[in-house]
Order: structure tokens, then C-alpha cells, then sequence
């Protein structure tokens, strides 16, 4: 069978031993009467670590938005500022329209994953009867559609005290706020500072099988856990999986900057190939996703790309790219869009797998930029 390394997401990654062990060991209780020691314990190191004062243990993170816009809009089409290119826009399936009633205001993402102050300010509304009334401003850090960039802390200062100034909550998509803490080497806390609620995720690069947690003051989690019931999202002995999330924060997030220099690594190996239709902005690469972008006038899209990675040919376990049982290697990663390429480093690509992982890209690469030539 050909290796596989599977560049897709970090939330393809697996439970480590040690979680396993601390699923299997954890001292559990029925969470919905808040009595499951191994959830209580991790809401509490998780709100400690973000510097708030409670948290929530949720499914996921698509829940998690989901809570945050439902306890920050209350009223019935109230307006909440995102990015166009957000998770909570672009793939948690119109939940806020769907399910929270709540208005979505498109601002324009900038390819650092921030978007305009001054257009934001100017946006504001509510005074007037005809116009939506401005309720919640969210943002997303790590930015994942924007290459896994990290926002910027003068940015985030200036939102927060514009999200002061008008009374506006604000929201974090921190689904992978502990890759932005450990590449900004600012602890998450700081981060968060002026966020009124947080969502980080367990299950993406931290490899925790499930969950996330919601992050605020009291009142916003007494109130985030009614309607996390409501959704259905009241779990019971739930602590089986708290275990592991509280293992991954000790164990994982030390491991973090590993995946984002092999990150570094494959973009710079791809941009010293030297090719005409692949390349890389290297410096765009902030942690452990990187993007590869097709040039116009090649013959292929990023969907034939992402095929022709997952193929092994006959030429290829003869020749310069074979595993050490010499039966090929197979590459998964993402078509972004026509002409990008989405791969994302995790605890599971480990030196030999990257360099695996290397060598695949490299050969398909070459074979590809030679039939763009001819
Ligand atoms: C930035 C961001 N937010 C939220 C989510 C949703 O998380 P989940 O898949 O747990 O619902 C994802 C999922 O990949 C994400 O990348």
C-alpha cells in the first residue's frame, strides 16, 4: 500500500496515547448537572488560560459560534459584523440565519485575515427605524481561509476599543487561537483581552478527537448553557472526552511550532523548485497552514493538481520518488479555489512524513510545470 500523508486539516489528527489513557481513566459525572469533575476541571483551566471567568464545554466549534451569536444577538434580526471570508460565514452552514435569526453584515477580510476599521465604524447602525441594529463585531485568529495568518495585536486593540466605544460585543473564531499565542509567543490571554467570548477548538491541530469551549464572564456561559441545551449540545458523562482536551493543552500545545516550521519548510521547498506554475508567499506562511498558488496560464486547475498528488505512478516507484517499501506515495491536501492549494501541517506529519511528503511534491510538481511548457 503507498504512504499516505494526509495534508488536508488538523482535524484529521488522532487521539495521542496519553489521551487515550486519560479517556479511559478520568473520574466522570452527568455533566448537564454540572457534576463531571473532568469537564468542570477543563472549563476551568481553559477560562484560566484566557484570562475570563468561566467556560463551556460544547461539540464543536460550529456550535460554539453558534451559542456566541444566539446570547450576543438576543433579539430577533439583530445585526453581527464578519469577515467574508470566516468560518462563521463562508462554512457553519447559515446556522445564524438558519437558527439564530441574527443578520450578517459582510466586512471585507484582507488577505492578513483583519478588514477595515474605519469601514467597520462607519457601519455601524441601529438609530435609524429602517436599519438593523448593530449587536456583535466577530473575528477569526488564527484566520484559516487567509492561510492561517495571525491578527495582528495593534488590530485587534484598535477593534476592541472601537467594539468599547460603541457598546458592541466582541466574538473570537479562536478555533486555532493556541497556533496564533504560540507563533505571536503572546500568551492567549493577552489575545483575548478585549473579547467579550472565545471559541477554541480541541479537535483541529491539538488532536483531541471532539470538542470546544466557550469562553466569557458568568452570565454569558449561564446564558450559553441554556442554549447549548437547547441545541441539543447537553452532553453527560462527557468528561471521557474533556480528558483528552484537557491532555491536549498540556501535551499538544508545546508541539505546535514543530508544525509550523515544517510548514516554513515545505514553502520554501516549494518555491526553491524555482517553477512557473506553483509557488509560495513563504512569509505569508504565519503557522501550520500554507497555501500554493497555481499560475493563470497553467493547463491545470488545483483540482487536477490535488488528483494527479493522490495518483502513483508506474515511473514514480521505479524511479526518484519511492517509500522504503518502494510502493509510491500518495499526497491529500485541499483545492482552495481554481488556482489555490491548501495543505496543513499537524502532529501527525513528522520529519520522515514531510520529507515523504517532499519528495511527491516535488516529483508532481516538475512533471506538471513541464506539461505547462510545452
Ligand atoms: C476557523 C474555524 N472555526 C470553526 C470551525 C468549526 O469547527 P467544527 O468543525 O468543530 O464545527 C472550524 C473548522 O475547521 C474552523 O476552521
Amino acid at each position: 500500500m503507498a504512504y499516505i500523508v494526509d495534508l488536508r486539516s488538523d482535524t484529521v489528527t488522532k487521539p495521542t496515547e496519553a489521551m487515550k489513557h486519560a479517556m479511559v481513566n478520568s473520574a466522570l459525572g452527568d455533566d448537564v448537572y454540572e457534576e463531571d469533575p473532568t469537564v468542570n476541571a477543563l472549563e476551568t483551566k481553559v477560562a484560566a488560560l484566557l484570562g475570563k471567568q468561566a467556560a463551556l464545554f460544547v461539540p464543536s466549534g460550529t456550535m460554539s459560534n453558534l451559542i456566541a451569536l444566539m446570547v450576543h444577538c438576543q433579539k430577533r434580526g439583530q445585526e453581527a459584523f464578519v469577515g467574508h471570508m470566516s468560518h462563521i460565514y463562508k462554512y457553519e452552514v447559515a446556522t445564524a440565519a438558519h437558527v439564530a435569526g441574527v443578520h450578517l453584515s459582510v466586512l471585507q477580510n484582507k488577505p492578513d485575515g483583519t478588514f477595515d476599521l474605519e469601514y467597520l465604524k462607519s457601519h455601524i447602525q441601529g438609530t435609524d427605524i429602517h436599519e438593523p441594529i448593530s449587536a456583535l463585531v466577530t473575528v477569526e485568529n488564527t484566520h484559516n481561509v487567509c492561510g492561517g495568518k495571525v491578527l495582528p495585536l495593534k488590530f485587534l486593540d484598535d477593534l476592541g476599543a472601537i467594539c468599547k466605544k460603541h457598546n458592541l460585543p466582541l466574538h473570537m473564531d479562536g478555533a486555532r487561537l493556541f497556533n496564533a499565542a504560540v507563533q505571536s509567543k503572546e500568551p492567549a490571554a493577552r489575545i483575548v483581552r478585549d473579547c467579550d467570548s472565545v471559541s477554541v477548538c480541541f479537535s483541529k491541530g491539538l488532536s483531541a478527537p471532539v470538542g470546544s469551549c466557550l469562553v466569557g464572564s458568568c452570565h454569558f456561559i449561564e446564558q450559553a448553557r441554556r442554549i447549548r441545551k437547547m441545541l441539543g449540545g447537553g452532553m453527560r458523562q462527557v468528561g471521557v472526552l474533556a480528558a483528552a482536551a484537557i491532555v491536549a493543552l498540556d501535551e499538544v500545545v508545546p508541539l505546535l511550532s514543530l508544525d509550523h516550521k515544517r510548514a516554513q519548510r515545505l514553502a520554501m521547498v516549494v518555491n526553491g523548485l524555482f517553477l512557473k506554475s506553483f509557488s509560495v508567499d513563504v512569509e505569508g506562511v504565519h503557522t501550520n497552514i500554507l497555501f500554493i498558488s497555481i499560475s493563470e496560464n497553467s493547463p491545470f486547475n488545483a483540482e487536477k493538481v490535488v488528483q494527479r498528488l493522490e495518483q502513483v505512478s508506474l515511473s514514480e516507484t521505479q524511479g526518484d520518488c519511492k517509500t522504503p517499501d518502494d510502493e509510491g506515495i500518495i499526497v491529500k491536501c485541499l483545492a482552495l479555489d481554481e488556482r489555490r492549494l491548501r495543505l496543513v501541517l499537524h502532529r501527525e506529519i513528522n520529519d520522515e512524513a514531510l520529507w515523504l511528503a517532499i519528495m511527491k511534491i516535488t516529483y508532481v510538481f516538475r512533471e506538471m510545470d513541464a506539461m505547462g511548457k510545452c
